[in-house]
């Protein structure tokens, strides 16, 4: 993008006014235009996408904004039902924006296929027999996408590990390294594996059971990383300084303890699969791959570090697996996911990889912050309370008047929404 995403007041337009905003800056036409309005996905389209459909599942899109990555702006779709995600990103964007933005980097993109051979009478023999013809095996699997090689990927490398012993006795897995390019990769490596299977029967006397790809996809790893001067964390009675040592205090307990390090991971992912959706990925792929990653120690750990530099400024990290694709897929089939694309405005799977990265960073920062201060109990209860005012019937103007009530009552309930709303429309509001 080459207008900034930096939007001061972005919020509080309306909905049709922010929707302007974004279709001008990200160019969108008439018909992308009316696809955010509601016109996305047709349910003839649906019914080509999966079995029995009998209907669209919708969510909201927002769009997060202040987001500078690589010293390059970008406005982040994000398809989410959880109030606050949008908010939380935009705002410590914000902040990160103040310190020079998010830095990233990522691998190439690397899937891994397993291929699993069973009955194997010596397993060491049959792993160097697989090692010695790797070229031979490697050129196989380029033949089943030629058009990946044209553009520059194909079959990298194959590995192989033994496991000596399981309940079905010892294995032989060969991994296959392909580079998958701008594809997720899914059909790409599976396809390969399975033309590779015969083969790999044939050089080690076994029997070939799964041949599948590896969501620990460890060869194809996205990094973000930040840095914010103290005084931009400044937050009501707490000085920027303390708001970083009670963060990296917070940090230390995702670090050292599982029960916490699963609800800290899930906030980093809360902002990675909202893009993911918004944009057609497998999230559930990229959810696998996380937490694999997050206990390929042997112990689950946060996938996030932060500390406090020799300059006092409060430094962020994350990686990850994220096996991210812009062609094929639902990243293309999808009318909705073809528009959050085109706002996004990447140019390859990596570019969008690390975007991800970045705002699953900003994401944990911004749960974070307000953990470490606040409580993150003011702030959302605002939210949930619209929620709770819409399940109770409200619409219109009465959303916002309902739950700045029911905030105000400090009873954020469905059943006194309910009466707040019985008596408006008994006054005839
Ligand atoms: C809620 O969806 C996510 C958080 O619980 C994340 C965290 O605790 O770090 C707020």
């Amino acid at each position: 993008m080459s207008k900034s995403s930096r939007l001061p007041g972005f919020y509080k337009l309306s909905l049709e006014e922010r929707a302007a905003v974004i279709a001008e800056l990200a160019g969108l036409t008439a018909s992308e235009k009316a696809i955010l309005m509601g016109q996305g996905l047709s349910p003839a389209q649906a019914d080509q996408m999966i079995e029995n459909v009998v209907g669209i599942h919708a969510l909201p899109l927002g769009i997060a904004v202040n987001f500078l990555i690589n010293g390059q702006d970008y406005l982040i779709p994000m398809a989410i039902e959880e109030p606050s995600v949008v908010a939380g990103a935009s705002f410590t964007a914000q902040l990160v924006r103040e310190g020079g933005g998010f830095t990233t980097s990522s691998d190439e993109p690397v899937m891994i296929g397993q291929i699993q051979v069973l009955d194997v009478a010596d397993p060491q023999a049959a792993r160097s027999e697989l090692l010695a013809q790797k070229s031979r095996l490697l050129q196989l699997a380029d033949q089943t996408d030629p058009l990946i090689v044209s553009l520059g990927g194909g079959a990298r490398d194959l590995t192989v590990r033994i496991i000596e012993d399981s309940t079905v006795g010892p294995m032989v897995v060969a991994h296959l390294l392909f580079d998958c390019r701008d594809a997720m990769g899914a059909n790409t490596v599976n396809t390969a594996c399975e033309a590779l299977a015969p083969e790999v029967e044939n050089i080690t006397g076994g029997r070939v059971v799964l041949r599948i790809l590896s969501n620990l996809a460890d060869q194809r790893l996205a990094r973000a990383k930040c840095s914010i001067p103290p005084d931009v964390l400044a937050f009501q009675a707490f000085a920027g300084q303390t708001v970083a040592k009670r963060i990296v205090e917070a940090y230390a307990l995702a670090a050292n303890d599982p029960y916490r390090a699963a609800t800290h991971n899930k906030g980093i992912m809360n902002g990675i699969d909202a893009v993911a959706i918004a944009t057609g990925q497998d999230w559930r792929a990229l959810e696998a791959g996380a937490h694999a990653y997050a206990a390929r120690s042997g112990r689950y750990t946060s996938l996030s570090h932060w500390s406090v530099d020799a300059a006092g400024n409060l430094t962020g990290t994350l990686e990850l697996p994220l096996a991210v694709g812009i062609v094929g897929g639902a990243s293309r089939v999808h009318p909705t996911a073809k528009v959050a694309l085109k706002i996004l405005g990447v140019k390859t799977a990596q570019e969008l990889a690390e975007v991800i990265a970045a705002v699953g960073l900003a994401q944990n920062l911004a749960a974070l912050r307000a953990l470490a201060t606040e409580g993150i109990q003011r702030g959302h209860m605002q939210l949930h309370a619209r929620q709770v005012a819409i399940a109770a019937g409200a619409t219109g103007d009465l959303v916002e008047t309902i739950a700045g009530r029911l905030v105000a009552e400090q009873k954020i309930r469905l059943d006194r929404a309910q009466e707040l709303v019985q008596e408006r429309l008994d006054i005839g509001y």
